[in-house]
């Protein structure tokens, strides 16, 4: 298999805020010093949802590119693009559509609780029961190996897997495939073929999983040596008796973000408790100031308690244990007051944003920046989809000349 190549994709669906940065963005942005990645701009995704209003896809569409440059998505080290600038998803999607069972979408389980969920639309369509599907054909377009997903999107990936197999176990068995593969063994030179072959038996007759990863970074190793379509074989060779058209990918769990809203509930557009990403001073400071706090702490001379304040769980965010200390210490003996406890909340909350104020002025002065960023990021995109839509049409028999 090919080194680690990370993909995930976001719906432009309104602007980000701190929370994204501390629950999605910030790994990101990690990820990109280890892996091969891939971010897109989820905009078919937000269709399927915001149909009736494209306006705000539209708007929401640059400014999200520019969010994620803001805070450090580097284009130099991961490759950006917009769904809909690589058509080959919606054919991947289609192609895909002829071999899903109705019943693996209708039994996803985000399908039911969306729509349980949001009430106020109608999400009885076809694109909507779809969308896991457009998301397996995401992730499998780009032989994706890591796809970080928070827990709600764990099925999505499950499900995707499940399709690539199918996939495999329809088209994977080309004709003469034993005697294709056996071929590509020998290439591999004799040591390695004994080794490949001794590994391979030792996982069909005895189920031995370490021997199935061995072989399969043996094939890791060799990459130079043989072409795609052999290592496909042999591939699929080990597991089964086809070619592996499709890779499983794997979900990488971020973990849910704890990022507390203004109000102390989780930071959300639906809250209405959110600080943008790039929010301009006065108005996060204002926003700050004007947080609730422990309701018990009605004059200054009352006591607080800092479990029952949306303010203290900003502290555990941004501040240091020596600042922790002093908010604890001085709210129970109400020794600080409330203005004066919110400040380095404030201070850390505009620091965390300067950076990212910046970086955001650059693109935001000269907006073709952004724009080649994110052609060169499609075309990379296309390429790739292209070789893998060139398997998936031989493997399915539409190739007509
Ligand atoms: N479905 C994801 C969401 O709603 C977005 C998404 C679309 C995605 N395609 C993807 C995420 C592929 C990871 C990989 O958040
Ligand atoms: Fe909340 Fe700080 Fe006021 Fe205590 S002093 S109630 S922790 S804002």
């Amino acid at each position: 298999m090919h080194v680690d190549r990370v993909l995930s994709g976001m719906r432009p669906t309104g602007s980000l805020h701190l929370g994204h940065y501390h629950g999605v963005l910030k790994n990101w942005v990690e990820m990109q010093q280890e892996y091969e990645c891939f971010f897109f701009v989820a905009d078919w995704h937000a269709l399927t949802t915001h149909y009736d209003t494209p306006q705000i896809i539209e708007q929401s569409v640059w400014d999200m590119v520019i969010d994620w440059l803001a805070v450090g998505v580097d284009p130099a080290r991961a490759t950006l693009f917009i769904q809909s600038k690589v058509p080959e998803h919606a054919e991947l999607h289609l192609l895909l559509s002829m071999i899903t069972p109705r019943g693996w979408l209708e039994r996803v389980p985000t399908y039911k609780d969306q729509q349980e969920k949001l009430t106020e639309k109608d999400l009885g369509t076809y694109g909507f029961l779809g969308y896991p599907l457009l998301q397996s054909a995401d992730i499998l377009i780009y032989r994706a190996t890591q796809v970080p997903v928070g827990e709600d999107q764990v099925p999505h990936i499950e499900f995707t897997r499940e399709i690539a197999r199918r996939f495999n176990h329809i088209y994977g068995r080309e004709s003469g495939f034993e005697e294709k593969a056996k071929a590509a063994v020998k290439k591999l030179g004799s040591k390695k073929a004994k080794l490949y072959d001794e590994l391979r038996t030792r996982y069909q007759e005895q189920g031995d999983g370490e021997a199935l990863q061995s072989a399969k970074s043996l094939l890791d190793e060799q990459q130079s040596l043989i072409s795609m379509g052999d290592r496909e074989r042999l591939l699929g060779y080990l597991e089964s008796g086809g070619k592996m058209i499709l890779f499983e990918p794997h979900a990488m769990l971020t973990a849910a973000s704890k990022m507390p809203g203004l109000d102390g509930q989780k930071m959300s557009k639906s809250y209405n408790n959110t600080i943008s990403l790039r929010e301009d001073e006065a108005s996060v400071t204002k926003k700050i100031r004007t947080m609730p706090t422990d309701p018990a702490r009605v004059r200054r001379t009352d006591v607080g308690n800092p479990d029952k304040c949306p303010v203290w769980q900003l502290h555990q965010v941004y501040s240091n244990e020596d600042t922790k200390h002093w908010v604890q210490q001085g709210c129970r003996s109400a020794r600080i007051g409330c203005i004066e406890c919110k400040q380095p909340v404030i201070d850390a909350v505009l620091a965390e944003q300067k950076p990212m104020r910046e970086r955001a002025q650059l693109y935001l002065d000269d907006p073709t920046l952004v724009r080649n960023i994110i052609s060169d990021g499609c075309e990379k995109a296309r390429k790739l989809a292209a070789e893998t839509m060139r398997d998936v049409r031989e493997a399915m028999g539409l190739n007509y000349s």
